[in-house]
């Protein structure tokens, strides 16, 4: 049997693009479906039965019982929040630990890197990144420092040792910066509270197989298995191609699934890029398009536009052609995915951003610059489609200025449109191309 591809499903944006929702949606075409990086920084929703779901660490394949999740080695987690994404599920009915399984590889968020993330974020002051605080750039850090924790070693007789000597570590930093752990909680916790809750959840997650990832979906692979790889946060947001320093701390690109799953380039099948028809952004740094009028609030409240995870309100602007050209580009995305243009149905008009513009140059990509403060867009009117299409079902049934808008898009970024978001259940996805 030939070896089969990792297909690849990400965010063109900010995060939260409707990824989750559109993860649920092809699970049933999958054998497996894995997380390759990030943390509980995510947020993906899924809506079906009349019920809505969050989930941060397990990925959203979750629902489908035949189906088998991996959380990846590029994953870094905090066990407390696995623990309770584990409750909820487990209180819906759903048998999550029945084919979960952990890469032994995947760093942990111990709770003195969420005290470190709230300790660098304070010293920051007004230029502050908005981090979730689940510890995602401490965890990264020491990753790399090569001090941190892994799944596997949990199971190792000098485990807590190496935590205390860790956490020791941090508290060591956290007194350069003045930061008193007493005057600070985590998710409304004092840290001992918070550290014996983690600690506890060590007996709570053993019912999860833990693996050799990289090994099993190389298996999986040759036997012929289907795998879809699913991002968290959004290209705009990667640490190398994202808004530095407004970013989070892991490559959230098409290319960190080979790192973040242990599978080779050539085994990269397509790439699926999900994008709003508009855009958002929670927490600090640039976003060209950004709105401050009536439009930005409609947009908010439409578009139920509060964050996943945090709650925090989300800005909203335009739809940035030059930013999704380069998403489409670093990815190497094959099909594109829009979501919510439903959100725009009573709009008479709709923005699009065609062009950057700084001191009179002009660019259809993003630079380097974009954090300068004479970065201007470019934007062009369109009709709005002035009717609701959340009913649809089938690709006749949208309205005609609709569907030029989106064919519009395509030729814009050269990339076809393969599937349309239509409303936040499973249901309300129009399959184009797939
Ligand atoms: P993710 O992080 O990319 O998975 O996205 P989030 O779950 O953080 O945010 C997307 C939000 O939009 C969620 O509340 C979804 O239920 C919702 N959503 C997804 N697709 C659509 C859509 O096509 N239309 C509307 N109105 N809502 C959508
Ligand atoms: P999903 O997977 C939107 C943002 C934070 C902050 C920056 C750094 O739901 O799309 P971090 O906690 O990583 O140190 O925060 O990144 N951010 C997200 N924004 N969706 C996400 O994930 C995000 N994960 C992180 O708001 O600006
Ligand atoms: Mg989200």
């Amino acid at each position: 049997m030939n070896k089969m591809k990792v297909d690849i499903l990400l965010g063109l944006q900010w995060g939260d693009e409707g990824k989750g929702k559109i993860v649920d949606v092809f699970t049933p075409k999958y054998d497996i479906i894995a997380r390759f990086q990030g943390g509980p920084n995510a947020g993906h929703t899924l809506e079906f039965n009349g019920q809505k779901h969050i989930l941060h660490t397990i990925p959203s394949g979750i629902f489908h019982p035949e189906t088998i999740n991996i959380i990846g080695n590029g994953v870094i987690i905090d066990l407390k929040i696995l623990q309770d994404e584990l409750e909820k599920l487990k209180d819906k009915g759903a048998e999550p630990c029945k084919n979960l399984f952990i890469s032994k590889k995947s760093h942990l968020i111990l709770p003195s890197h969420r005290m470190l993330d709230a300790a660098y974020e304070k010293s920051k002051g007004d230029s502050k990144i908005g981090s979730t605080l689940k510890g995602i750039g401490p965890t990264y850090t020491d990753k790399i420092a090569r001090l941190g924790l892994r799944i596997g070693d949990i199971s190792m007789a000098n485990f807590m040792e190496r935590y205390e000597k860790l956490k020791s570590l941090h508290f060591d930093i956290l007194k350069t910066y003045s930061f008193d752990i007493n005057q600070h909680t985590i998710d409304g916790l004092k840290f001992d509270e918070y550290e014996q809750k983690w600690l506890n959840a060590i007996d709570y997650i053993s019912d999860i197989k833990t693996i050799d990832g990289e090994q099993f979906i190389n298996d999986s692979l040759k036997a012929g298995k289907t795998v879809l790889a699913e991002g968290a946060q959004g290209t705009l947001l990667d640490v190398d191609f994202g808004s530095y320093p407004f970013v989070t701390s892991s490559n959230t690109v098409s290319a960190a699934v080979c790192t973040g799953l242990g599978v080779a380039p050539n085994s990269i099948g397509k790439v699926f890029g999900v994008f709003k028809a508009y855009c958002t952004r929670v927490g600090s740094g640039p976003f060209p398009t950004e709105l401050f009028d009536n439009t930005a609030e409609e947009l908010r409240v439409k578009g139920h536009e509060y964050g996943a995870t945090t709650g925090r309100i989300r800005r909203c602007g335009w739809l940035d052609l030059p930013a999704l050209r380069y998403s489409i580009m670093i990815n190497g995305v094959t099909d594109l995915i829009i979501t919510k243009a439903d959100v725009m149905d009573d709009f008479d008009e709709i923005m699009v951003a065609t062009h950057y513009k700084i001191n009179d140059n002009m660019l259809d990509y993003m630079p380097f610059e974009v954090l300068d403060k004479n970065l201007d867009v470019v934007l062009e009117v369109h009709k709005g489609w002035k009717q609701s299409i959340t009913d649809a079902n089938d690709e006749n049934q949208l309205p005609d200025t609709f569907m030029e808008y989106i064919e519009y898009i395509e030729k814009a970024v050269d990339c076809q449109i393969s599937v349309i978001s239509v409303g936040p259940d499973r249901k309300q996805t129009i399959m184009r191309r797939l």
